[in-house]
């Protein structure tokens, strides 16, 4: 039985894996801005990664104090928002919940695992952090410093026990297009209409991928022991990170920009 720490596991991605956990026998550690009631198999604390007073907070938390296994960073949200009208107060809480508060966590787990010499650390970005989406902008961006942070901390624990994973989920059924998603205040006169078909599309997510099946691609990274850095999860995930790699940049673009820009065309 491992002690496994799973950030962001009341709803979506998180929940699938905190699940498939307690099938398996694990004890697994939460957490929420939401208080929630500790169940027999799960510890719950609150984290708002957006504050660093709670990030701060969690970090000193007694259950640090005892073994844990493996840590998946996964809570985050998707500020939608076209680059050019976006707040800055939107793009700065974005980073400081995805990238900051997630980082913040990265290094206590490397502190945590380099005490015991063994531990294994994944983060989920998506397949947002390896290319770029109209009005998914700074939420890419976000995925894409956690992406070039944990490569860099791959190398750094090269040569220890430490295990390193980024999991790159494609669109996934979860409450990420409902609830998990901010539109910035700052609208633009430009992109009205693409917003609005956007949001209408990403609500309906006939084609996304169940949490269930990107928890498993999860599950077996947390303790295939294997030094494998990158795992794509869900179907869209492998089939665009495959076309990114072998199509030239403006097919790619033009696939893309046909698939979210559609009805937008100028006449
Ligand atoms: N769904 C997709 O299509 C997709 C694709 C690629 C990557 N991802 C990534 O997968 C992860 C999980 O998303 P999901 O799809 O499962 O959506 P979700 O159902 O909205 O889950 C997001 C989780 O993150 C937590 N969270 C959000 N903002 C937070 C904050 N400021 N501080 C602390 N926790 C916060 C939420 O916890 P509480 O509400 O309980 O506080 C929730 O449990 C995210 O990092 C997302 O970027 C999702």
């Amino acid at each position: 039985m491992a002690r496994v720490l799973v950030t962001g596991g009341r709803t979506g991605i998180g929940q699938a894996v905190l699940t498939q956990l307690i099938d398996d026998g694990h004890e697994v550690i939460s957490t929420s801005r939401h208080p929630q009631p500790d169940q027999a198999s799960v510890e719950w604390f609150t984290l708002d990664l957006s504050k660093p007073d709670s990030v701060q907070a969690f970090c000193k938390r007694s259950f640090w104090d005892k073994p844990i296994d493996a840590i998946f960073n996964n809570a985050g949200y998707g500020l939608i928002a076209p680059i050019e009208s976006a707040s800055t107060e939107a793009v700065r809480e974005q980073f400081e919940a995805n990238y900051f508060g997630t980082m913040a966590i990265t290094q206590k787990a490397m502190e945590h695992f380099r005490r015991r010499d063994r531990g294994v650390l994944v983060v989920n970005t998506s397949i947002g952090g390896r290319m770029a989406f109209p009005y998914f902008g700074y939420y890419n961006a976000t995925k894409h410093a956690l992406e070039a942070s944990y490569e860099a901390l791959w190398y750094e624990c090269r040569y220890s026990d430490i295990q390193i994973k980024i999991i790159e989920p494609g669109f996934t059924q979860t409450n990420f297009a409902t609830h998990g998603m901010q539109m910035s205040g700052e609208t633009s006169p430009y992109h009205t209409r693409g917003l609005s078909w956007l949001a209408k599309s990403m609500q309906e997510g006939t084609t996304a991928t169940p949490p269930t099946d990107v928890a498993k691609v999860i599950v077996r990274a947390l303790f295939d022991e294997k030094s494998k850095l990158r795992y794509h999860a869900g179907k869209h995930s492998r089939s665009l990170l495959f076309m990114r790699k072998l199509l030239p940049d403006s097919w790619f673009q033009a696939l893309i920009g046909k698939a979210i820009l559609r009805g937008q065309e100028p006449n």
